[in-house]
């Protein structure tokens, strides 16, 4: 079936979704654009669209395989994946395994302290606010979701870092922590959505400990083209090998 591609539904920081002539579909297009801290930070990242649009695909293919449903269908070229149209809602799902990140300011927490088990945290989609932290009563009380969605989402969370842990853990990384996404189809149905790349996940090599993720470009670290690089094609070879 040929899709074609219409105006864009929205723009955002690091992709653009575009309407089709097929109503359930999208089509969603990865840029090179990186942004960090709530937009404050931009830059761009060389082919990252293209790399994310891989890993992205290959990750949401390897979950569905497993049981987990995205609005991924297909890719279709190097920067586009069709997907199913969602309205997204606006809550991002946070999955910790160790602590990084935000977590350490405001709970000072010392980087890389672990996690007994994985700790699951909410954040209110809206940059001006700067994303701030919310509660699963929050999320109920303004009806972001019911509390059925709200369990769906916090268990998929956990059973895609059950999935992705020891597939990282193969190429070398650790998962420290990942976002997730959620959307309803125009039926309701309530779908994994966006994108797994490393723009939302930290992973730290786990022989140096270092950076292989978007902190590498949020904290200046350096060799950032090269490691998007770098990670990607260890992923792709690991999904290779799964065939
Ligand atoms: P945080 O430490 O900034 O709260 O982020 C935790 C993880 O979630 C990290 O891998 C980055 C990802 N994340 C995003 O990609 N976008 C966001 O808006 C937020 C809040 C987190
Ligand atoms: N995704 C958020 C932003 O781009 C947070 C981050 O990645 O630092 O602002």
């Amino acid at each position: 079936m040929k899709i074609e591609r219409k105006s864009p539904l929205y723009d955002g920081k690091s992709k653009i979704i575009f309407e089709t002539d097929h109503e359930d579909l999208a089509i969603q297009y990865f840029k090179d654009d990186a942004t960090a801290f709530n937009a404050q930070k931009k830059g761009t990242i060389l082919n990252k669209g293209v790399l994310n649009n891989q890993i992205s695909s290959q990750i949401f293919r390897y979950l569905e395989k497993h049981g987990v449903h995205s609005h991924f269908v297909n890719r279709i070229s190097d920067r586009e994946m069709l997907v199913k149209k969602l309205k997204i809602i606006p809550v991002e799902v946070v999955v910790r395994n160790k602590a990084a990140g935000s977590i350490c300011k405001r709970l000072g927490l010392e980087k890389g302290t672990p996690f007994k088990k994985p700790l699951v945290e909410y954040f209110f989609k809206n940059d001006s606010l700067g994303d701030p932290l919310i509660s699963e009563g929050h999320i109920e009380y303004f009806q972001w979701a019911t509390s059925s969605e709200l369990n769906f989402m916090k268990n998929t969370a956990l059973t895609v870092n059950k999935m992705l842990g020891p597939c990282f853990e193969k190429i070398g990384l650790f998962l420290v922590d990942f976002k997730l996404e959620f959307g309803r189809t125009h039926r309701g149905e309530l779908l994994l959505a966006d994108e797994i790349t490393l723009d939302g996940c930290r992973l730290w090599d786990t022989v140096t400990g270092e950076s292989m993720d978007k902190d590498r470009f949020r904290f200046d670290l350096g060799k950032v083209d090269e490691t998007y690089r770098e990670v990607a094609v260890r992923l792709n070879h690991y999904f290779e090998s799964q065939l």
